[in-house]
């Protein structure tokens, strides 16, 4: 049975942060972020803003090419949960009308939450064919002010419907996936960023590749030369390059400059525009590659390697199939990172510290351009608005 992505979908937020402009501010030399890690601007979340609108802005446009009563399941990844019982999902399902005949679930790991859905997913489809999953990674990058890690924030969230038969992709059975309990990056319950020691995440994070490769190879019997792209976990770009010349050393394979680039570059372009999106990140990066690429890649092989700090990873492929570029939305997704508003330092400063307040009632002035957003807290309850 084929089973896979048959429709996706992202979003990010309508404001970003240019790490020119952080550069002047820190005083630092741009190119630490432009070359040195590769990035170049971070989408910053207003306050009307969070995982479930951004969520919403992912789906919508799912939803607006199939009958949405067909979808049996939401699995909904995210690190930054913004309930500790009820599940973002079902804030989703409310805001986006979905029928009641549907489960919903909140799936966590860090970075890795998004593949376990899409995991999870075909696994519930090649059960059950009439299933159709409502796939969600959506999260908002935070750091503390004036640490290594504030420079590699960003937004975003990613939707895809999976089914029998896609469109776009077909999940290959088989991978490999690795677990080790260490604290390179976590985020206690009391607080709103997370903490990281940057340096060692980085060397888990290699460490990871090779331990899901040896194990992907063991269970599939595929080599580097049967995958065509490579798209991996991307914090910021410079780290998946750093993943590529780490794969190909171990494969024994030595690229050209040329191949090199092939293989991954149209995979970084979004990702280094939007910053960090945590478990929607490896997904931004499929998107990028399918909408930045020049050649019809029908048949082609693609990798996934999802990283997770704490850590949990897996790395696992996809086939693309005959007529994919017709369910692309590329257009979308380019107008979406084109239109999104340039903010000073002082002025992502003043989103950054209003959503930390935690309140009891508040109401939230409008910045997020919609058509979802969070408009208020009332007695401790969130509630969302589509224009
Ligand atoms: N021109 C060109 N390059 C420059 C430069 C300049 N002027 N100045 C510095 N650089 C280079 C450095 O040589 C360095 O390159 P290498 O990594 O190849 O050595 C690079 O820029 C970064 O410089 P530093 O190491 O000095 O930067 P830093 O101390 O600020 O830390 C970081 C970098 C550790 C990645 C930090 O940004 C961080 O902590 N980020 C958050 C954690 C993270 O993203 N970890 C990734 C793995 S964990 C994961 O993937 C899960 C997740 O999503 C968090």
């Amino acid at each position: 049975m084929k089973v896979g992505i048959d429709l996706i979908h992202f979003a990010t937020a309508d404001y970003y942060l240019g790490l020119d402009t952080f550069a002047a501010e820190k005083n630092i030399d741009v190119d630490k972020f432009y070359i040195g890690i590769g990035q170049e601007k971070m989408s910053i979340a207003p306050p009307d803003e969070d995982i479930v609108s951004l969520a919403a802005k992912a789906a919508g446009p799912i939803l607006d090419q199939i009958d949405p009563n067909e979808i049996t399941a939401v699995l909904f990844a995210t690190e930054t949960g913004v309930d500790q019982s009820k599940s973002a999902g079902v804030f989703l399902h409310g805001l986006l009308n979905l029928s009641k005949r549907c489960r919903v679930i909140e799936f966590k790991h860090a970075c890795y939450a998004g593949a376990a859905a899409l995991q999870m997913a075909t696994t519930m489809i090649r059960a059950n064919p009439k299933e159709k999953v409502l796939v969600i990674a959506s999260d908002i990058a935070k750091y503390d002010v004036d640490t290594s890690g504030e420079a590699t924030q960003g937004c975003g969230a990613v939707a895809m419907l999976v089914t029998e038969s896609p469109r776009i992709m077909v999940i290959e059975p088989g991978s490999g996936y690795f677990t080790d309990d260490v604290m390179d990056f976590w985020r206690p319950n009391h607080r709103t960023t997370a903490l990281v020691d940057g340096k060692y995440s980085t060397k888990v994070y290699l460490n990871s590749l090779k331990q899901t490769w040896d194990h992907f190879t063991d269970q599939t019997g595929k080599t580097f030369a049967d995958i065509d792209y490579f798209c991996y976990h991307i914090p910021f770009t410079k780290m998946s390059e750093k993943a590529h010349q780490t794969l190909a050393k171990k494969a024994g394979v030595k690229l050209t400059p040329e191949e090199f680039e092939a293989q991954t570059l149209p995979g970084q372009i979004y990702n280094r525009l939007i910053g960090n999106s945590y478990t929607a990140s490896l997904f931004i990066s499929f998107i990028s590659l399918l909408d930045n690429l020049n050649e019809n890649i029908e048949n082609k092989r693609v990798s996934f390697f999802s990283y997770g700090s704490g850590c949990v990873a897996e790395f696992f492929t996809g086939v693309m199939q005959t007529g994919y570029q017709s369910a692309l939305m590329t257009a979308e997704h380019k107008a979406k990172i084109a239109v999104r508003k340039p903010l000073s330092y002082t002025e992502y400063l003043n989103f950054y510290h209003q959503t930390e307040m935690v309140s009891e009632n508040i109401e939230f002035a409008q910045h997020n351009k919609g058509p979802y957003r969070l408009a208020g807290i009332e007695n401790h309850k969130r509630y969302y608005q589509k224009s």
